[in-house]
């Protein structure tokens, strides 16, 4: 499937894409070389994707970069992947900047080095007031943690008198999830072929349409990212209700 530009308007477009950017062991093994040489050439699909949601007015792009889990990989594979979070960071933080991009980092950073924590919220202030994509980082990053966080904010709250545990509600605890001042989740890719979300956005993922392929991360690029969002762009959206409920409210519109 193809797309073009005048074939669909903005209003069809998702407004937030998320990424499990997966495979990048696999495309290196492929080759005879080291996993790491596929996370170094993901960087470049990094760009890519970045480059191609600018283009397309895309609001929120989050890219999973690093879960919960990844720990137990090998040391030498962890190392290598906080070097290159490090450098990506500090070496394309002033491009972002340039092309009015704002960077946020989602997870629990307390558990990466001061330097790398130090680099996090320097980037991000760097590019706090831009007004074009934001993109946010998943680094450290659970879906669990995300729930378990809120929760524990919610529960500060009770306990300075400040909230009725009877009032905790879906949109009490929303509020302290990640990412909650963006436009919601509309489409949740994942690379790589595998059919799971691997601890990803568990809450923000209620709604957002699934869309999974084979080709493995360093291979996504600009034509891959646009048969995905082609394949959103032909889903029927219903949010619980009928097909004749969405058309009819399209026709007020
Ligand atoms: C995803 O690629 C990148 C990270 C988890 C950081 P993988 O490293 O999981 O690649 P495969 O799935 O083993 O091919
Ligand atoms: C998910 O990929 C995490 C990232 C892409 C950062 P994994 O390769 O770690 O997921 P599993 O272990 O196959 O579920
Ligand atoms: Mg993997």
């Amino acid at each position: 499937m193809t797309i073009t530009k005048d074939a669909i308007t903005q209003q069809s477009l998702p407004r937030h894409v998320a990424i499990i950017m997966d495979g990048n062991g696999r495309w290196a093994q492929a080759k005879g070389k080291p996993r790491v040489f596929g996370h170094k050439k993901g960087v470049e699909s990094v760009r890519n994707a970045v480059k191609f949601c600018r283009q397309l007015n895309i609001e929120s792009l989050t890219l999973f970069a690093f879960s919960s889990e990844n720990w137990r990989r090998p040391e030498q594979e962890v190392t290598t992947l906080m070097e290159l979070f490090m450098f990506v960071l500090t070496n394309e933080v002033k491009k972002l900047d340039k092309n009015n991009v704002k960077l946020k980092v989602i997870g629990d950073i307390s558990r990466f080095s001061e330097k790398l924590q130090k680099s996090v919220v320097k980037a991000e202030q760097m590019t706090e007031n831009n007004t074009g994509l934001t993109l946010n980082v998943a680094a450290n990053y659970g879906g669990q943690w995300d729930i378990a966080q809120a929760a524990k904010q919610l529960a500060k709250q009770v306990e300075r008198g400040e909230l009725c545990a009877d009032d905790i509600d879906e949109n009490a605890l929303s509020q302290y999830i990640s990412m909650n001042e963006q436009a919601p989740l509309d489409l949740l890719i994942r690379t790589g072929g595998d059919l799971r979300i691997s601890n990803f956005l568990l809450w923000q993922a209620a709604y957002a349409e699934l869309y999974f392929t084979e080709t493995l991360w360093p291979d996504f690029n600009e034509q891959a990212f646009a048969d995905a969002i082609a394949c959103y762009v032909s889903r029927e959206r219903r949010f619980g209700c009928t097909g004749e409920q969405i058309k009819e409210l399209l026709a007020q519109s």
